[in-house]
C-alpha cells in the first residue's frame, strides 16, 4: 500500500473530529487488512537534567534560529486552512522541526484516557484507559507514575511526544461535562497529591506533559462565552493549588482555558497567565492556547504558542493571531523567550536524543496508524486500575489500587457468596450495545467507558459487566438487558441475587443535563419492586442522584472505568478483590444541592468573541467538597468502604525537629485491620484552620495514606503537615499567610467518617 497516497489524501478536509475514516479505510484496507505491528521503539528512560541548565541550553539553541523557524515552533503547523481537523497523518498540534538542529516536532495527542483514538484503525492499538477521574478514586501517589509511565510508553511509539494532559480542574459544578477528565475531583490537594507521579512518569519517557486548562474551567456550558468572576483567594486556595504541584514536579507546558476570568479570556489574561503562573508561581515552559480559543494576539499577556494554528474560514471565533506580522510587532527578547519556553522542557526531558516520527510528507502514517502500543502488560494495569487482581484474602504484598468505589453493603451482601447459585443481571448498562461507529462519527459522543471530544480513546470490545461476571462466576449468570422492569422483576425470580446496572456518559463542549443515570426510572423501580438482595452498579461521569438507593442493599460505582470495565467489577462483585477506592466527589442528596452551570440570559445568541456572560463563583473558597459541609449527603467526599473494618487508634502529633518531625507537625495514627480479610485504607486527615480566618468548618483534606493491611495487621501511618497546608491566602498581603493556630485534626476513612480528633 503505497504511503505517497497518503500525502495527496493530507490536502482532503476529512470529516469531524472522528477524523475521515473514509479515507483511512482507502489507505489502510478494512479492519482485517490492518497489519498491527508490535511497538517496536521502545522509548527509554530519561535522564533528567537540571532546570537552570535546560533553560540555558534552550537559550543557546534559541540563538541558532531564524524568525521563520522560531515562527513554525510558537504557531501549530500542518492544519491547512479551511479546515477543523488535521490533515491525514498528523497530531492534533504539531510544529515545525528543525532537522539541522536536530529539534524534533512537537507531536501533540491528546489524552483524557490514554492516546486518542482520532482514526478507526488505532482502536485497539492503544489501551483504553480508566479516566483521570477513576485514577483520583484510587488515592493511590505510586500509581499514578505507573500510569504516567504507560502513557509515555504508549505515545512515544505512537509518534506522540506531547501528552495533552493532565487535566487538572477542581470541580465546580458537578454536571460539567470534562470533571471525568480532571484529576483533581473536587480537592485541590488530592490533585496536587497525585499529579506529581502522572508527570513524572511520562517525563520519564522521553514525553512532555500539558497541565490544563487554565484557569477556572468549571464548565462546558458555553465554555467560551462563561466569564467567572473569582476572587483572588479562591484562585490561589481552590484552583491553582495542583498547578502549582505540576509545576514542582516539572511539568513545562500549560493549556489555557476557553472561558474568561474576571473579565478578561484566560487565553489573553495577563493577570492569570503572566502574574499568577509565571511570575509568581515560578512557572518556565510555555502556555498554549487552547484549540482556536485566541481572540487576540496575547503574547503580551504571557501566551507563548498558538493551537492549533489554522482558520478554518471567515469564522469570527477561529482565527489565527500568530501571524508572521504580528510577531514581527514583538521585542526580540519576548519572541526569544515564547521559544526559549518551548525548547525548554525538549532539551530537559531528551526529546532531541528520542526524536519522533515527523509528520510532514506522511511520516506518521505507519506509528499512527499501524503500531500496537496495548500490551498485555497495559492491559493487565488497565485492568488492575479497575480492581487490583490480587487475591483478596492472600496475598496483600499487591497494592489493592481499585478505583472501584463500594458505596453501600448491608448485612453484608458482598461479595457475592458461593450460595448464590443464579445472579440475574438487570439492565442495558450491564452490556450497553457497541457505539463505535457512531463515535467515529460524532467526536464528542461517549459511551459508559468513555468521555466524548478530545479526551475520548474508544475502546475495542470493551469487557462488559455482563461479560465480567459471565466470566469470573462460578454461579449461573442470567440476564435481562431490555430495560423492561416487569421483565427484569420476573427474570429476577429465578435467581438469589441481583445486579443491576445504571450508566451514563458526558462529553466536552456541554454539561450533563442533570445528576441522573440514563436508566433511572427503570433502576428505581426494580430496586423498589425486587425481594431478593440487590446490588446496583453504576458507570459514571462524575456525581450523580441516587433516588435508588434505600430500595436496595449494596452499592458499586466507577468513574468510566475503559476497557477493562467489567473484569474489574465482577472481580470486586464476586471478592476476589477488596474494594481500596474512595469518592474523589461528593455524592448529593439532590441536584438542587450541587453548584449548577451558571446560564447566560434567555434568547441572547453567543457567537462572536466579543460577547460574555458572569458567573459569579458566590462562595468562594468554599468550592469542591466544602460546598457541601452544611448539608446532608448521600455519599461524602472521601467515601468508601471496604470488606473488611478498620479501627484508627493512638493518635499522636509531633511538632519538632528534635522528635524526628522534618515538617511543621507529624500525625501518627494506628490502624489495624480488625476484619476478615486483607485490604486497603485510605486514611485521611481533614485540617480545620482557626475560626477567624474563614476557612471551611468542617476542613480541608490535608493528609492521606494508602494502607494496605493483612487482616488482623496494624501499620503505624505518619502525615506530615507542611508549612503551605497550614497557610492561607491574604489578598491583602498577596500571597500565602503561615498560621501559627491552633488547628484541630480530624482524622478518619472519610470526611464525615471521623475516627479521631485532636488539636495542636
Ligand atoms: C480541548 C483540549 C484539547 C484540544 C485538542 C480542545 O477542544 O479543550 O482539551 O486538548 O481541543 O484536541
Amino acid at each position: 500500500m503505497a504511503l505517497q497516497g497518503a500525502g495527496l489524501l493530507c490536502l482532503l478536509a476529512l470529516g469531524c473530529l472522528g477524523f475521515g475514516q473514509a479515507d483511512v479505510q482507502d489507505i489502510w484496507g478494512d479492519d482485517e487488512e490492518i497489519c498491527l505491528i508490535q511497538s517496536k521503539r521502545r522509548a527509554k528512560e530519561a535522564k533528567e537534567m537540571s532546570l537552570e541548565d535546560a533553560i540555558q541550553k534552550a537559550g543557546e539553541l534559541v540563538k541558532q534560529l531564524t524568525f521563520d523557524e522560531k515562527f513554525g515552533l510558537v504557531k501549530g503547523v500542518a492544519y491547512s486552512d479551511g479546515d477543523f481537523n488535521p490533515p491525514f497523518g498528523f497530531f492534533v498540534g504539531n510544529t515545525a522541526a528543525v532537522e539541522r538542529l536536530k529539534i524534533p516536532t512537537l507531536n501533540l495527542q491528546d489524552n483524557g484516557q490514554g492516546y486518542r483514538t482520532t482514526q478507526k484503525p488505532i482502536i485497539g492499538q492503544v489501551t483504553a484507559w480508566p479516566s483521570t477521574l477513576a485514577v483520583a478514586a484510587t488515592w493511590d501517589r505510586d500509581l499514578g507514575y505507573e500510569w504516567g509511565q504507560a502513557l509515555g510508553d504508549e505515545f512515544f511509539p505512537k509518534g506522540g511526544n506531547v501528552v495533552l494532559g493532565p487535566g487538572l480542574n477542581v470541580h465546580r459544578v458537578a454536571r460539567n461535562g470534562r470533571n471525568v477528565e480532571y484529576l483533581s475531583g473536587e480537592s485541590a490537594y488530592l490533585g496536587s497529591e497525585l499529579v506529581g507521579g502522572y508527570i513524572k512518569g511520562v517525563h520519564s519517557k522521553n514525553v512532555l506533559t500539558v497541565m490544563k486548562h487554565f484557569i477556572v474551567n468549571s464548565q462546558e456550558t458555553l465554555r467560551s462565552f462563561v466569564n467567572p468572576e473569582v476572587s483572588q483567594k479562591a484562585l490561589w486556595e481552590v484552583y491553582y493549588p495542583p498547578f502549582q504541584a505540576s509545576i514542582d514536579a516539572g511539568c513545562l507546558s500549560a493549556m489555557c482555558a476557553y472561558n474568561l476570568v474576571n473579565g478578561i479570556h484566560a487565553r489573553a489574561n495577563g493577570d492569570t497567565m503572566q502574574r499568577d503562573l509565571k511570575d509568581v508561581m515560578g512557572f518556565k515552559g510555555w502556555i498554549m492556547s487552547d484549540w482556536w480559543a485566541l481572540h487576540s494576539f496575547a503574547a503580551a499577556e504571557g501566551l507563548d504558542q498558538e493551537m492549533p494554528g489554522n482558520s478554518p474560514g471567515d469564522l469570527p471565533m477561529n482565527q489565527v493571531y500568530f501571524t508572521k506580522e504580528n510577531l514581527q510587532t514583538l521585542p526580540q527578547e519576548r519572541l526569544d523567550d515564547m521559544v526559549t519556553r518551548i525548547l525548554t522542557p525538549v532539551v530537559r526531558y531528551g526529546l532531541m536524543e528520542h526524536p519522533v516520527c515527523n509528520p510532514a510528507d506522511g511520516g506518521c502514517l505507519e506509528e499512527m496508524l499501524k503500531v500496537n502500543v496495548r500490551t498485555a502488560e497495559h492491559q493487565a494495569l488497565a485492568r488492575r486500575m479497575v480492581a487490583e487482581s490480587a487475591s483478596w484474602g492472600g496475598e496483600t504484598s499487591v497494592r489493592a489500587a481499585a478505583l472501584v468505589i463500594l458505596l453501600k453493603n448491608e448485612d453484608e451482601v458482598l461479595p457475592i457468596s458461593s450460595n448464590v447459585k443464579t445472579i440475574a443481571v438487570l439492565g442495558s448498562a450491564c452490556q450497553p450495545e457497541d457505539n463505535t461507529e457512531e463515535m467515529l462519527n460524532q467526536w464528542d459522543l461517549g459511551n459508559y467507558y468513555t468521555v466524548g471530544g478530545s479526551g475520548r480513546v474508544i475502546p475495542k470490545d470493551p469487557v462488559s459487566i455482563l461479560q465480567g461476571l459471565q466470566q469470573l462466576s462460578t454461579a449461573k449468570v442470567v440476564f435481562d438487558l431490555s430495560d423492561d422492569w416487569k421483565a427484569s422483576v420476573a427474570l429476577a425470580q429465578t435467581a438469589e441475587l441481583a445486579v443491576l446496572c445504571g450508566a451514563t456518559t458526558s462529553a466536552e463542549g456541554r454539561d450533563r443535563p442533570n445528576l441522573k443515570v440514563d436508566q433511572e426510572a427503570f433502576v428505581v423501580k426494580v430496586a423498589q419492586e425486587l425481594k431478593i438482595p440487590t446490588v446496583v452498579v453504576t458507570l459514571i461521569p462524575g456525581a450523580i442522584v441516587m433516588p435508588w438507593i434505600a430500595h436496595v442493599d449494596a452499592a458499586l460505582a466507577a468513574f468510566l472505568p475503559g476497557e477493562a470495565t467489567g473484569l474489574g467489577i465482577a472481580q470486586v462483585l464476586l471478592g476476589t478483590t477488596n474494594p481500596g477506592a474512595k469518592s474523589p466527589v461528593t455524592f448529593p442528596l439532590n441536584e438542587s444541592d450541587a453548584i449548577a452551570p451558571c446560564e447566560p440570559p434567555e434568547g441572547v445568541k453567543f457567537e462572536t468573541p466579543d460577547q460574555s456572560f458572569p458567573c459569579p463563583y458566590d462562595e468562594g473558597i468554599m468550592a469542591g467538597f466544602p460546598h457541601y459541609e452544611d448539608k446532608k449527603v448521600q455519599y461524602p467526599f472521601g467515601h468508601g468502604l471496604s470488606y473488611t473494618t478498620f479501627s484508627y487508634d493512638d493518635v499522636t502529633v509531633v511538632e519538632t525537629a528534635s522528635e524526628g518531625c522534618d515538617a511543621k507537625a507529624c500525625v501518627t495514627v494506628q490502624i489495624t485491620n480488625t476484619g476478615p480479610v486483607a485490604g486497603a485504607e485510605v486514611v485521611q486527615l481533614y485540617l480545620v484552620f482557626p475560626e477567624d480566618l474563614g476557612q471551611p468548618k468542617k476542613g480541608l483534606l490535608r493528609g492521606f495514606q494508602k494502607v494496605n493491611l493483612p487482616a488482623g495487621a496494624s501499620k503505624k501511618v505518619t502525615l506530615k503537615l507542611w508549612e503551605k497546608d497550614l497557610s492561607t491566602y491574604s489578598e491583602e498581603k498577596k500571597g500565602w499567610v503561615y498560621s501559627k493556630g491552633p488547628f484541630h485534626l480530624r482524622i478518619g476513612s472519610s470526611s464525615r467518617d471521623i475516627r479521631l480528633t485532636r488539636s495542636f
